[in-house]
């Protein structure tokens, strides 16, 4: 099929859930991807932030090739040797102990909220504990529980009644959450880094604070790494830039290198709110994630890629600041190669068109803010090549203004 066939079959059939690039991808390597007509793409939206270790690295294709032979699936009502050495692997680079696997994002998120709850009150005894506390602008999944957890209200319009026992705080607000936290909160649930608000780092200090208020006050911290964690920011997890250790962690994106996987890993303590029956997935923990997310995380380390993000977004960063001077944008933000254009001015999607036409795919995170998230593999020239693209398509969008 050819870009239009499959772009018409889509529209036909698919739920208009999405906003789509007229783009019908069909192959990628590394950082490029090409579509149906063969025309290649250096990729910056990286699936999201999935494609941690470039698309189709050989050794995860290996990977989910031999063990697609072996068995894909079983259930939770067996044990696989692919998902007890991911748990393994997981606790040891989180510093936690307990992992809960599940396919995406939300459903880690979701995993965290119903731990914390039931943490407080089968626990701990503490039936007033049901509060979530959750950032202002934040985006933590779409099922019911994550939308309410996510303090944005257009995520929300249309869908209410939402699940209550969640409040909102403004993000990097230290007094804000000290007025919050009290004997009725469960957890603060915050993203080191808002991704889909727009690449908003969180200042070290208020994740500290976080991390006090709640040990003092009886609540648990969960940091939502889905899109920061896995080396994304130029650490294993970015909460680790505030030193803190975190509660109750949530991972999926880069984890499984594009094979959905998410898992919500809790300290011995918090893990004990879930006990048989309390919590499940059909999916979750599958042997053919779990061989993908132990490849991709051998990549990670071997590569050198936790570091190699930390260099490469510096070297981004500091191209995209001198965008910032020659256009008068905004600012350039965020860690290692999570990274956010802001311009300043509506205009985003405009770049994003111009980009593309140009062989360069980036996505915007609102109006104004071009978000990039290459794959960790991105060299120092692919980043050089990226920026002058994206020079070419400023000067034009300027021009156009
Ligand atoms: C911080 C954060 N949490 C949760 C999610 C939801 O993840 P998923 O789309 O895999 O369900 C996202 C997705 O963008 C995210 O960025």
């Amino acid at each position: 099929m050819n870009t239009a066939e499959i772009v018409a079959l889509t529209e036909d059939y698919g739920m208009k859930t999405y906003n789509r690039q007229p783009l019908a991808l069909v192959r990628g390597a590394g950082c490029r991807v090409w579509d149906a007509e063969g025309r290649c793409f250096l990729d910056f939206v990286g699936g999201i932030a999935t494609a941690a270790v470039g698309h189709c690295h050989p050794r995860v294709v290996a990977a989910v090739q031999e063990q697609a032979g072996q068995l894909i699936h079983t259930s939770n009502l067996f044990y696989t040797e692919p998902q007890a050495r991911l748990a393994r692997r997981l606790a040891e680079l989180t510093g936690l102990d307990r992992v809960f696997f599940c396919n995406s994002g939300t459903e880690a998120v979701e995993a965290a909220i119903k731990l914390a709850r039931r943490f407080a009150v089968a626990v701990r005894g503490e039936d007033r504990r049901r509060t979530i506390i959750a950032a202002l602008n934040s985006f933590h999944g779409r099922t019911l529980g994550a939308l309410a957890a996510t303090g944005q209200e257009k995520y929300h319009r249309g869908f209410e009644p939402l699940p209550g026992g969640f409040d909102y705080v403004p993000y990097n607000d230290v007094e804000a959450l000290a007025r919050a936290v009290d004997e009725t909160v469960a957890a603060v649930i915050l993203e080191p880094v808002q991704g889909e608000g727009g690449v908003i780092p969180a200042a070290p200090d208020y994740l500290q604070a976080a991390r006090e208020l709640t040990r003092e006050r009886g609540a648990l911290l969960i940091m939502d790494e889905v899109q920061t964690g896995l080396g994304r920011t130029g650490r294993w997890l970015a909460c680790e830039r505030a030193g803190i250790r975190p509660d109750i962690v949530t991972l999926a994106k880069g984890l499984g290198g594009g094979v959905p996987i998410g898992a919500m890993v809790a300290t011995a303590e918090a893990a004990q709110g879930f006990v048989p029956g309390t919590h499940a997935s059909t999916f979750g923990g599958n042997p053919l994630a779990c061989r993908a997310a132990l490849a991709v995380l051998d990549v990670i380390e071997q590569e050198h890629l936790v570091e190699a993000a930390a260099e490469r977004g510096a070297q981004l960063l500091g191209l995209l600041d001198e965008l910032v001077v020659k256009y008068h944008l905004r600012e350039a933000r965020g860690a290692g190669l999570m990274v956010g254009l802001d311009l300043g001015r509506p205009g985003a999607p405009d770049v994003v068109r111009l980009a593309r036409e140009r062989g360069l795919l980036v996505n915007a995170t609102g109006p104004q803010t071009l978000r990039l998230l290459p794959p960790l593999v991105v060299t120092a020239d692919e980043i050089e090549e990226g920026v002058r693209i994206l020079d070419e398509c400023l000067s034009v969008w300027q021009s156009a203004a």
